[in-house]
């Protein structure tokens, strides 16, 4: 194992300290982007999974989780910037990159902006579309609401949002983790992580340019970033394929582990 490996690590970009998890060992490694207002333990069932075959790196992008940062104004290039710096860093030369809905928005951006960084891609739960004018003034009317009222209404509508309706139910435990997740993101996190995905670019154009092989995944019962956006993707990326995970909605990953998980490995020992 490299020195490095281990949980919680820490490294510096542009004065924030940004946490990651670098387990296992591997020439190259898959790197998980967490969704909005995640953090990297999201990625824990993954990184379980994975990390006796392969390296495998999850990191708190900058303003969520333990990658504090009160001030800087967020935007999907800026985290693009993030991840090609922590690359840097970490002298990772190439990635297999893992994004799920606002990770999968920078994994698109990324791979268009730096195509010979990455030697597969992983999209989950997410789309390449801009905000429609009606999504965008549902972003910033959200974060009038929050600046007014607080965090709690908005948070308690958007759980409900990210799973499929058995999940809420029967997965209580899931549902209560990713409360907690997204609750310990402070107020400017959240506003600014809004106005990120409010203002960031399509990537629809740049599909047709990407070669390497992809995985597409999606939950059947997906609110957010719906399963149309999914097949509309695996129609334009040419080396691509889609799976999609029934009794699932946006985050399925943490609502079907054992399919999702089994999924990526296969996806995986197939590029070796
Ligand atoms: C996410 O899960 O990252 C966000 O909900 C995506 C979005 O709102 O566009």
């Amino acid at each position: 194992k490299t020195a490095a490996n281990g949980f919680n690590r820490t490294i510096d970009l542009k004065n924030v300290s940004i946490s990651y998890d670098d387990l296992g060992e591997g020439a190259i490694p898959v790197i998980f982007l967490h969704g909005f207002p995640f953090n990297k333990s999201t990625w824990k069932s993954q990184l379980e999974s994975l990390q006796s075959s392969r390296r495998v790196i999850a990191f708190d992008l900058r303003g969520f989780g333990k990658s504090h940062d009160e001030k800087t104004a967020l935007s999907i290039d800026l985290f693009t910037s993030d991840l090609i710096e922590f690359m840097d860093k970490l002298a990772i030369e190439k990635a297999i990159i893992c994004g799920l809905s606002m990770g999968g928005y920078i994994a698109l951006n990324a791979i268009h902006k730096y195509p010979e960084r990455f030697e597969a891609l992983i999209l989950c739960d997410t789309q390449c579309i801009a905000d429609t004018a009606e999504g965008k003034e549902k972003r910033y009317k959200a974060i009038d609401e929050i600046e007014n009222g607080g965090l709690t209404e908005f948070y308690e509508g958007f759980i409900k949002k990210l799973f499929h309706k058995d999940s809420i139910s029967s997965k209580k435990e899931i549902v209560a983790n990713l409360s907690t997740v997204v609750f310990s993101n402070s107020q400017s996190s959240i506003t600014r992580g809004l106005i990120a995905m409010a203002e960031r670019s399509e990537t629809c154009s740049t599909l047709g340019q990407i070669s390497i092989p992809t995985l597409i995944i999606c939950g059947r019962e997906d609110e957010l970033t719906p399963l149309e956006q999914s097949e509309f993707m695996n129609g334009k990326i040419k080396n691509s394929k889609l799976k999609v995970i029934d009794n699932a909605g946006h985050v399925s990953n943490l609502e079907q582990p054992a399919e999702f998980n089994n999924y990526l490995s296969n996806f995986l020992n197939e590029l070796s």
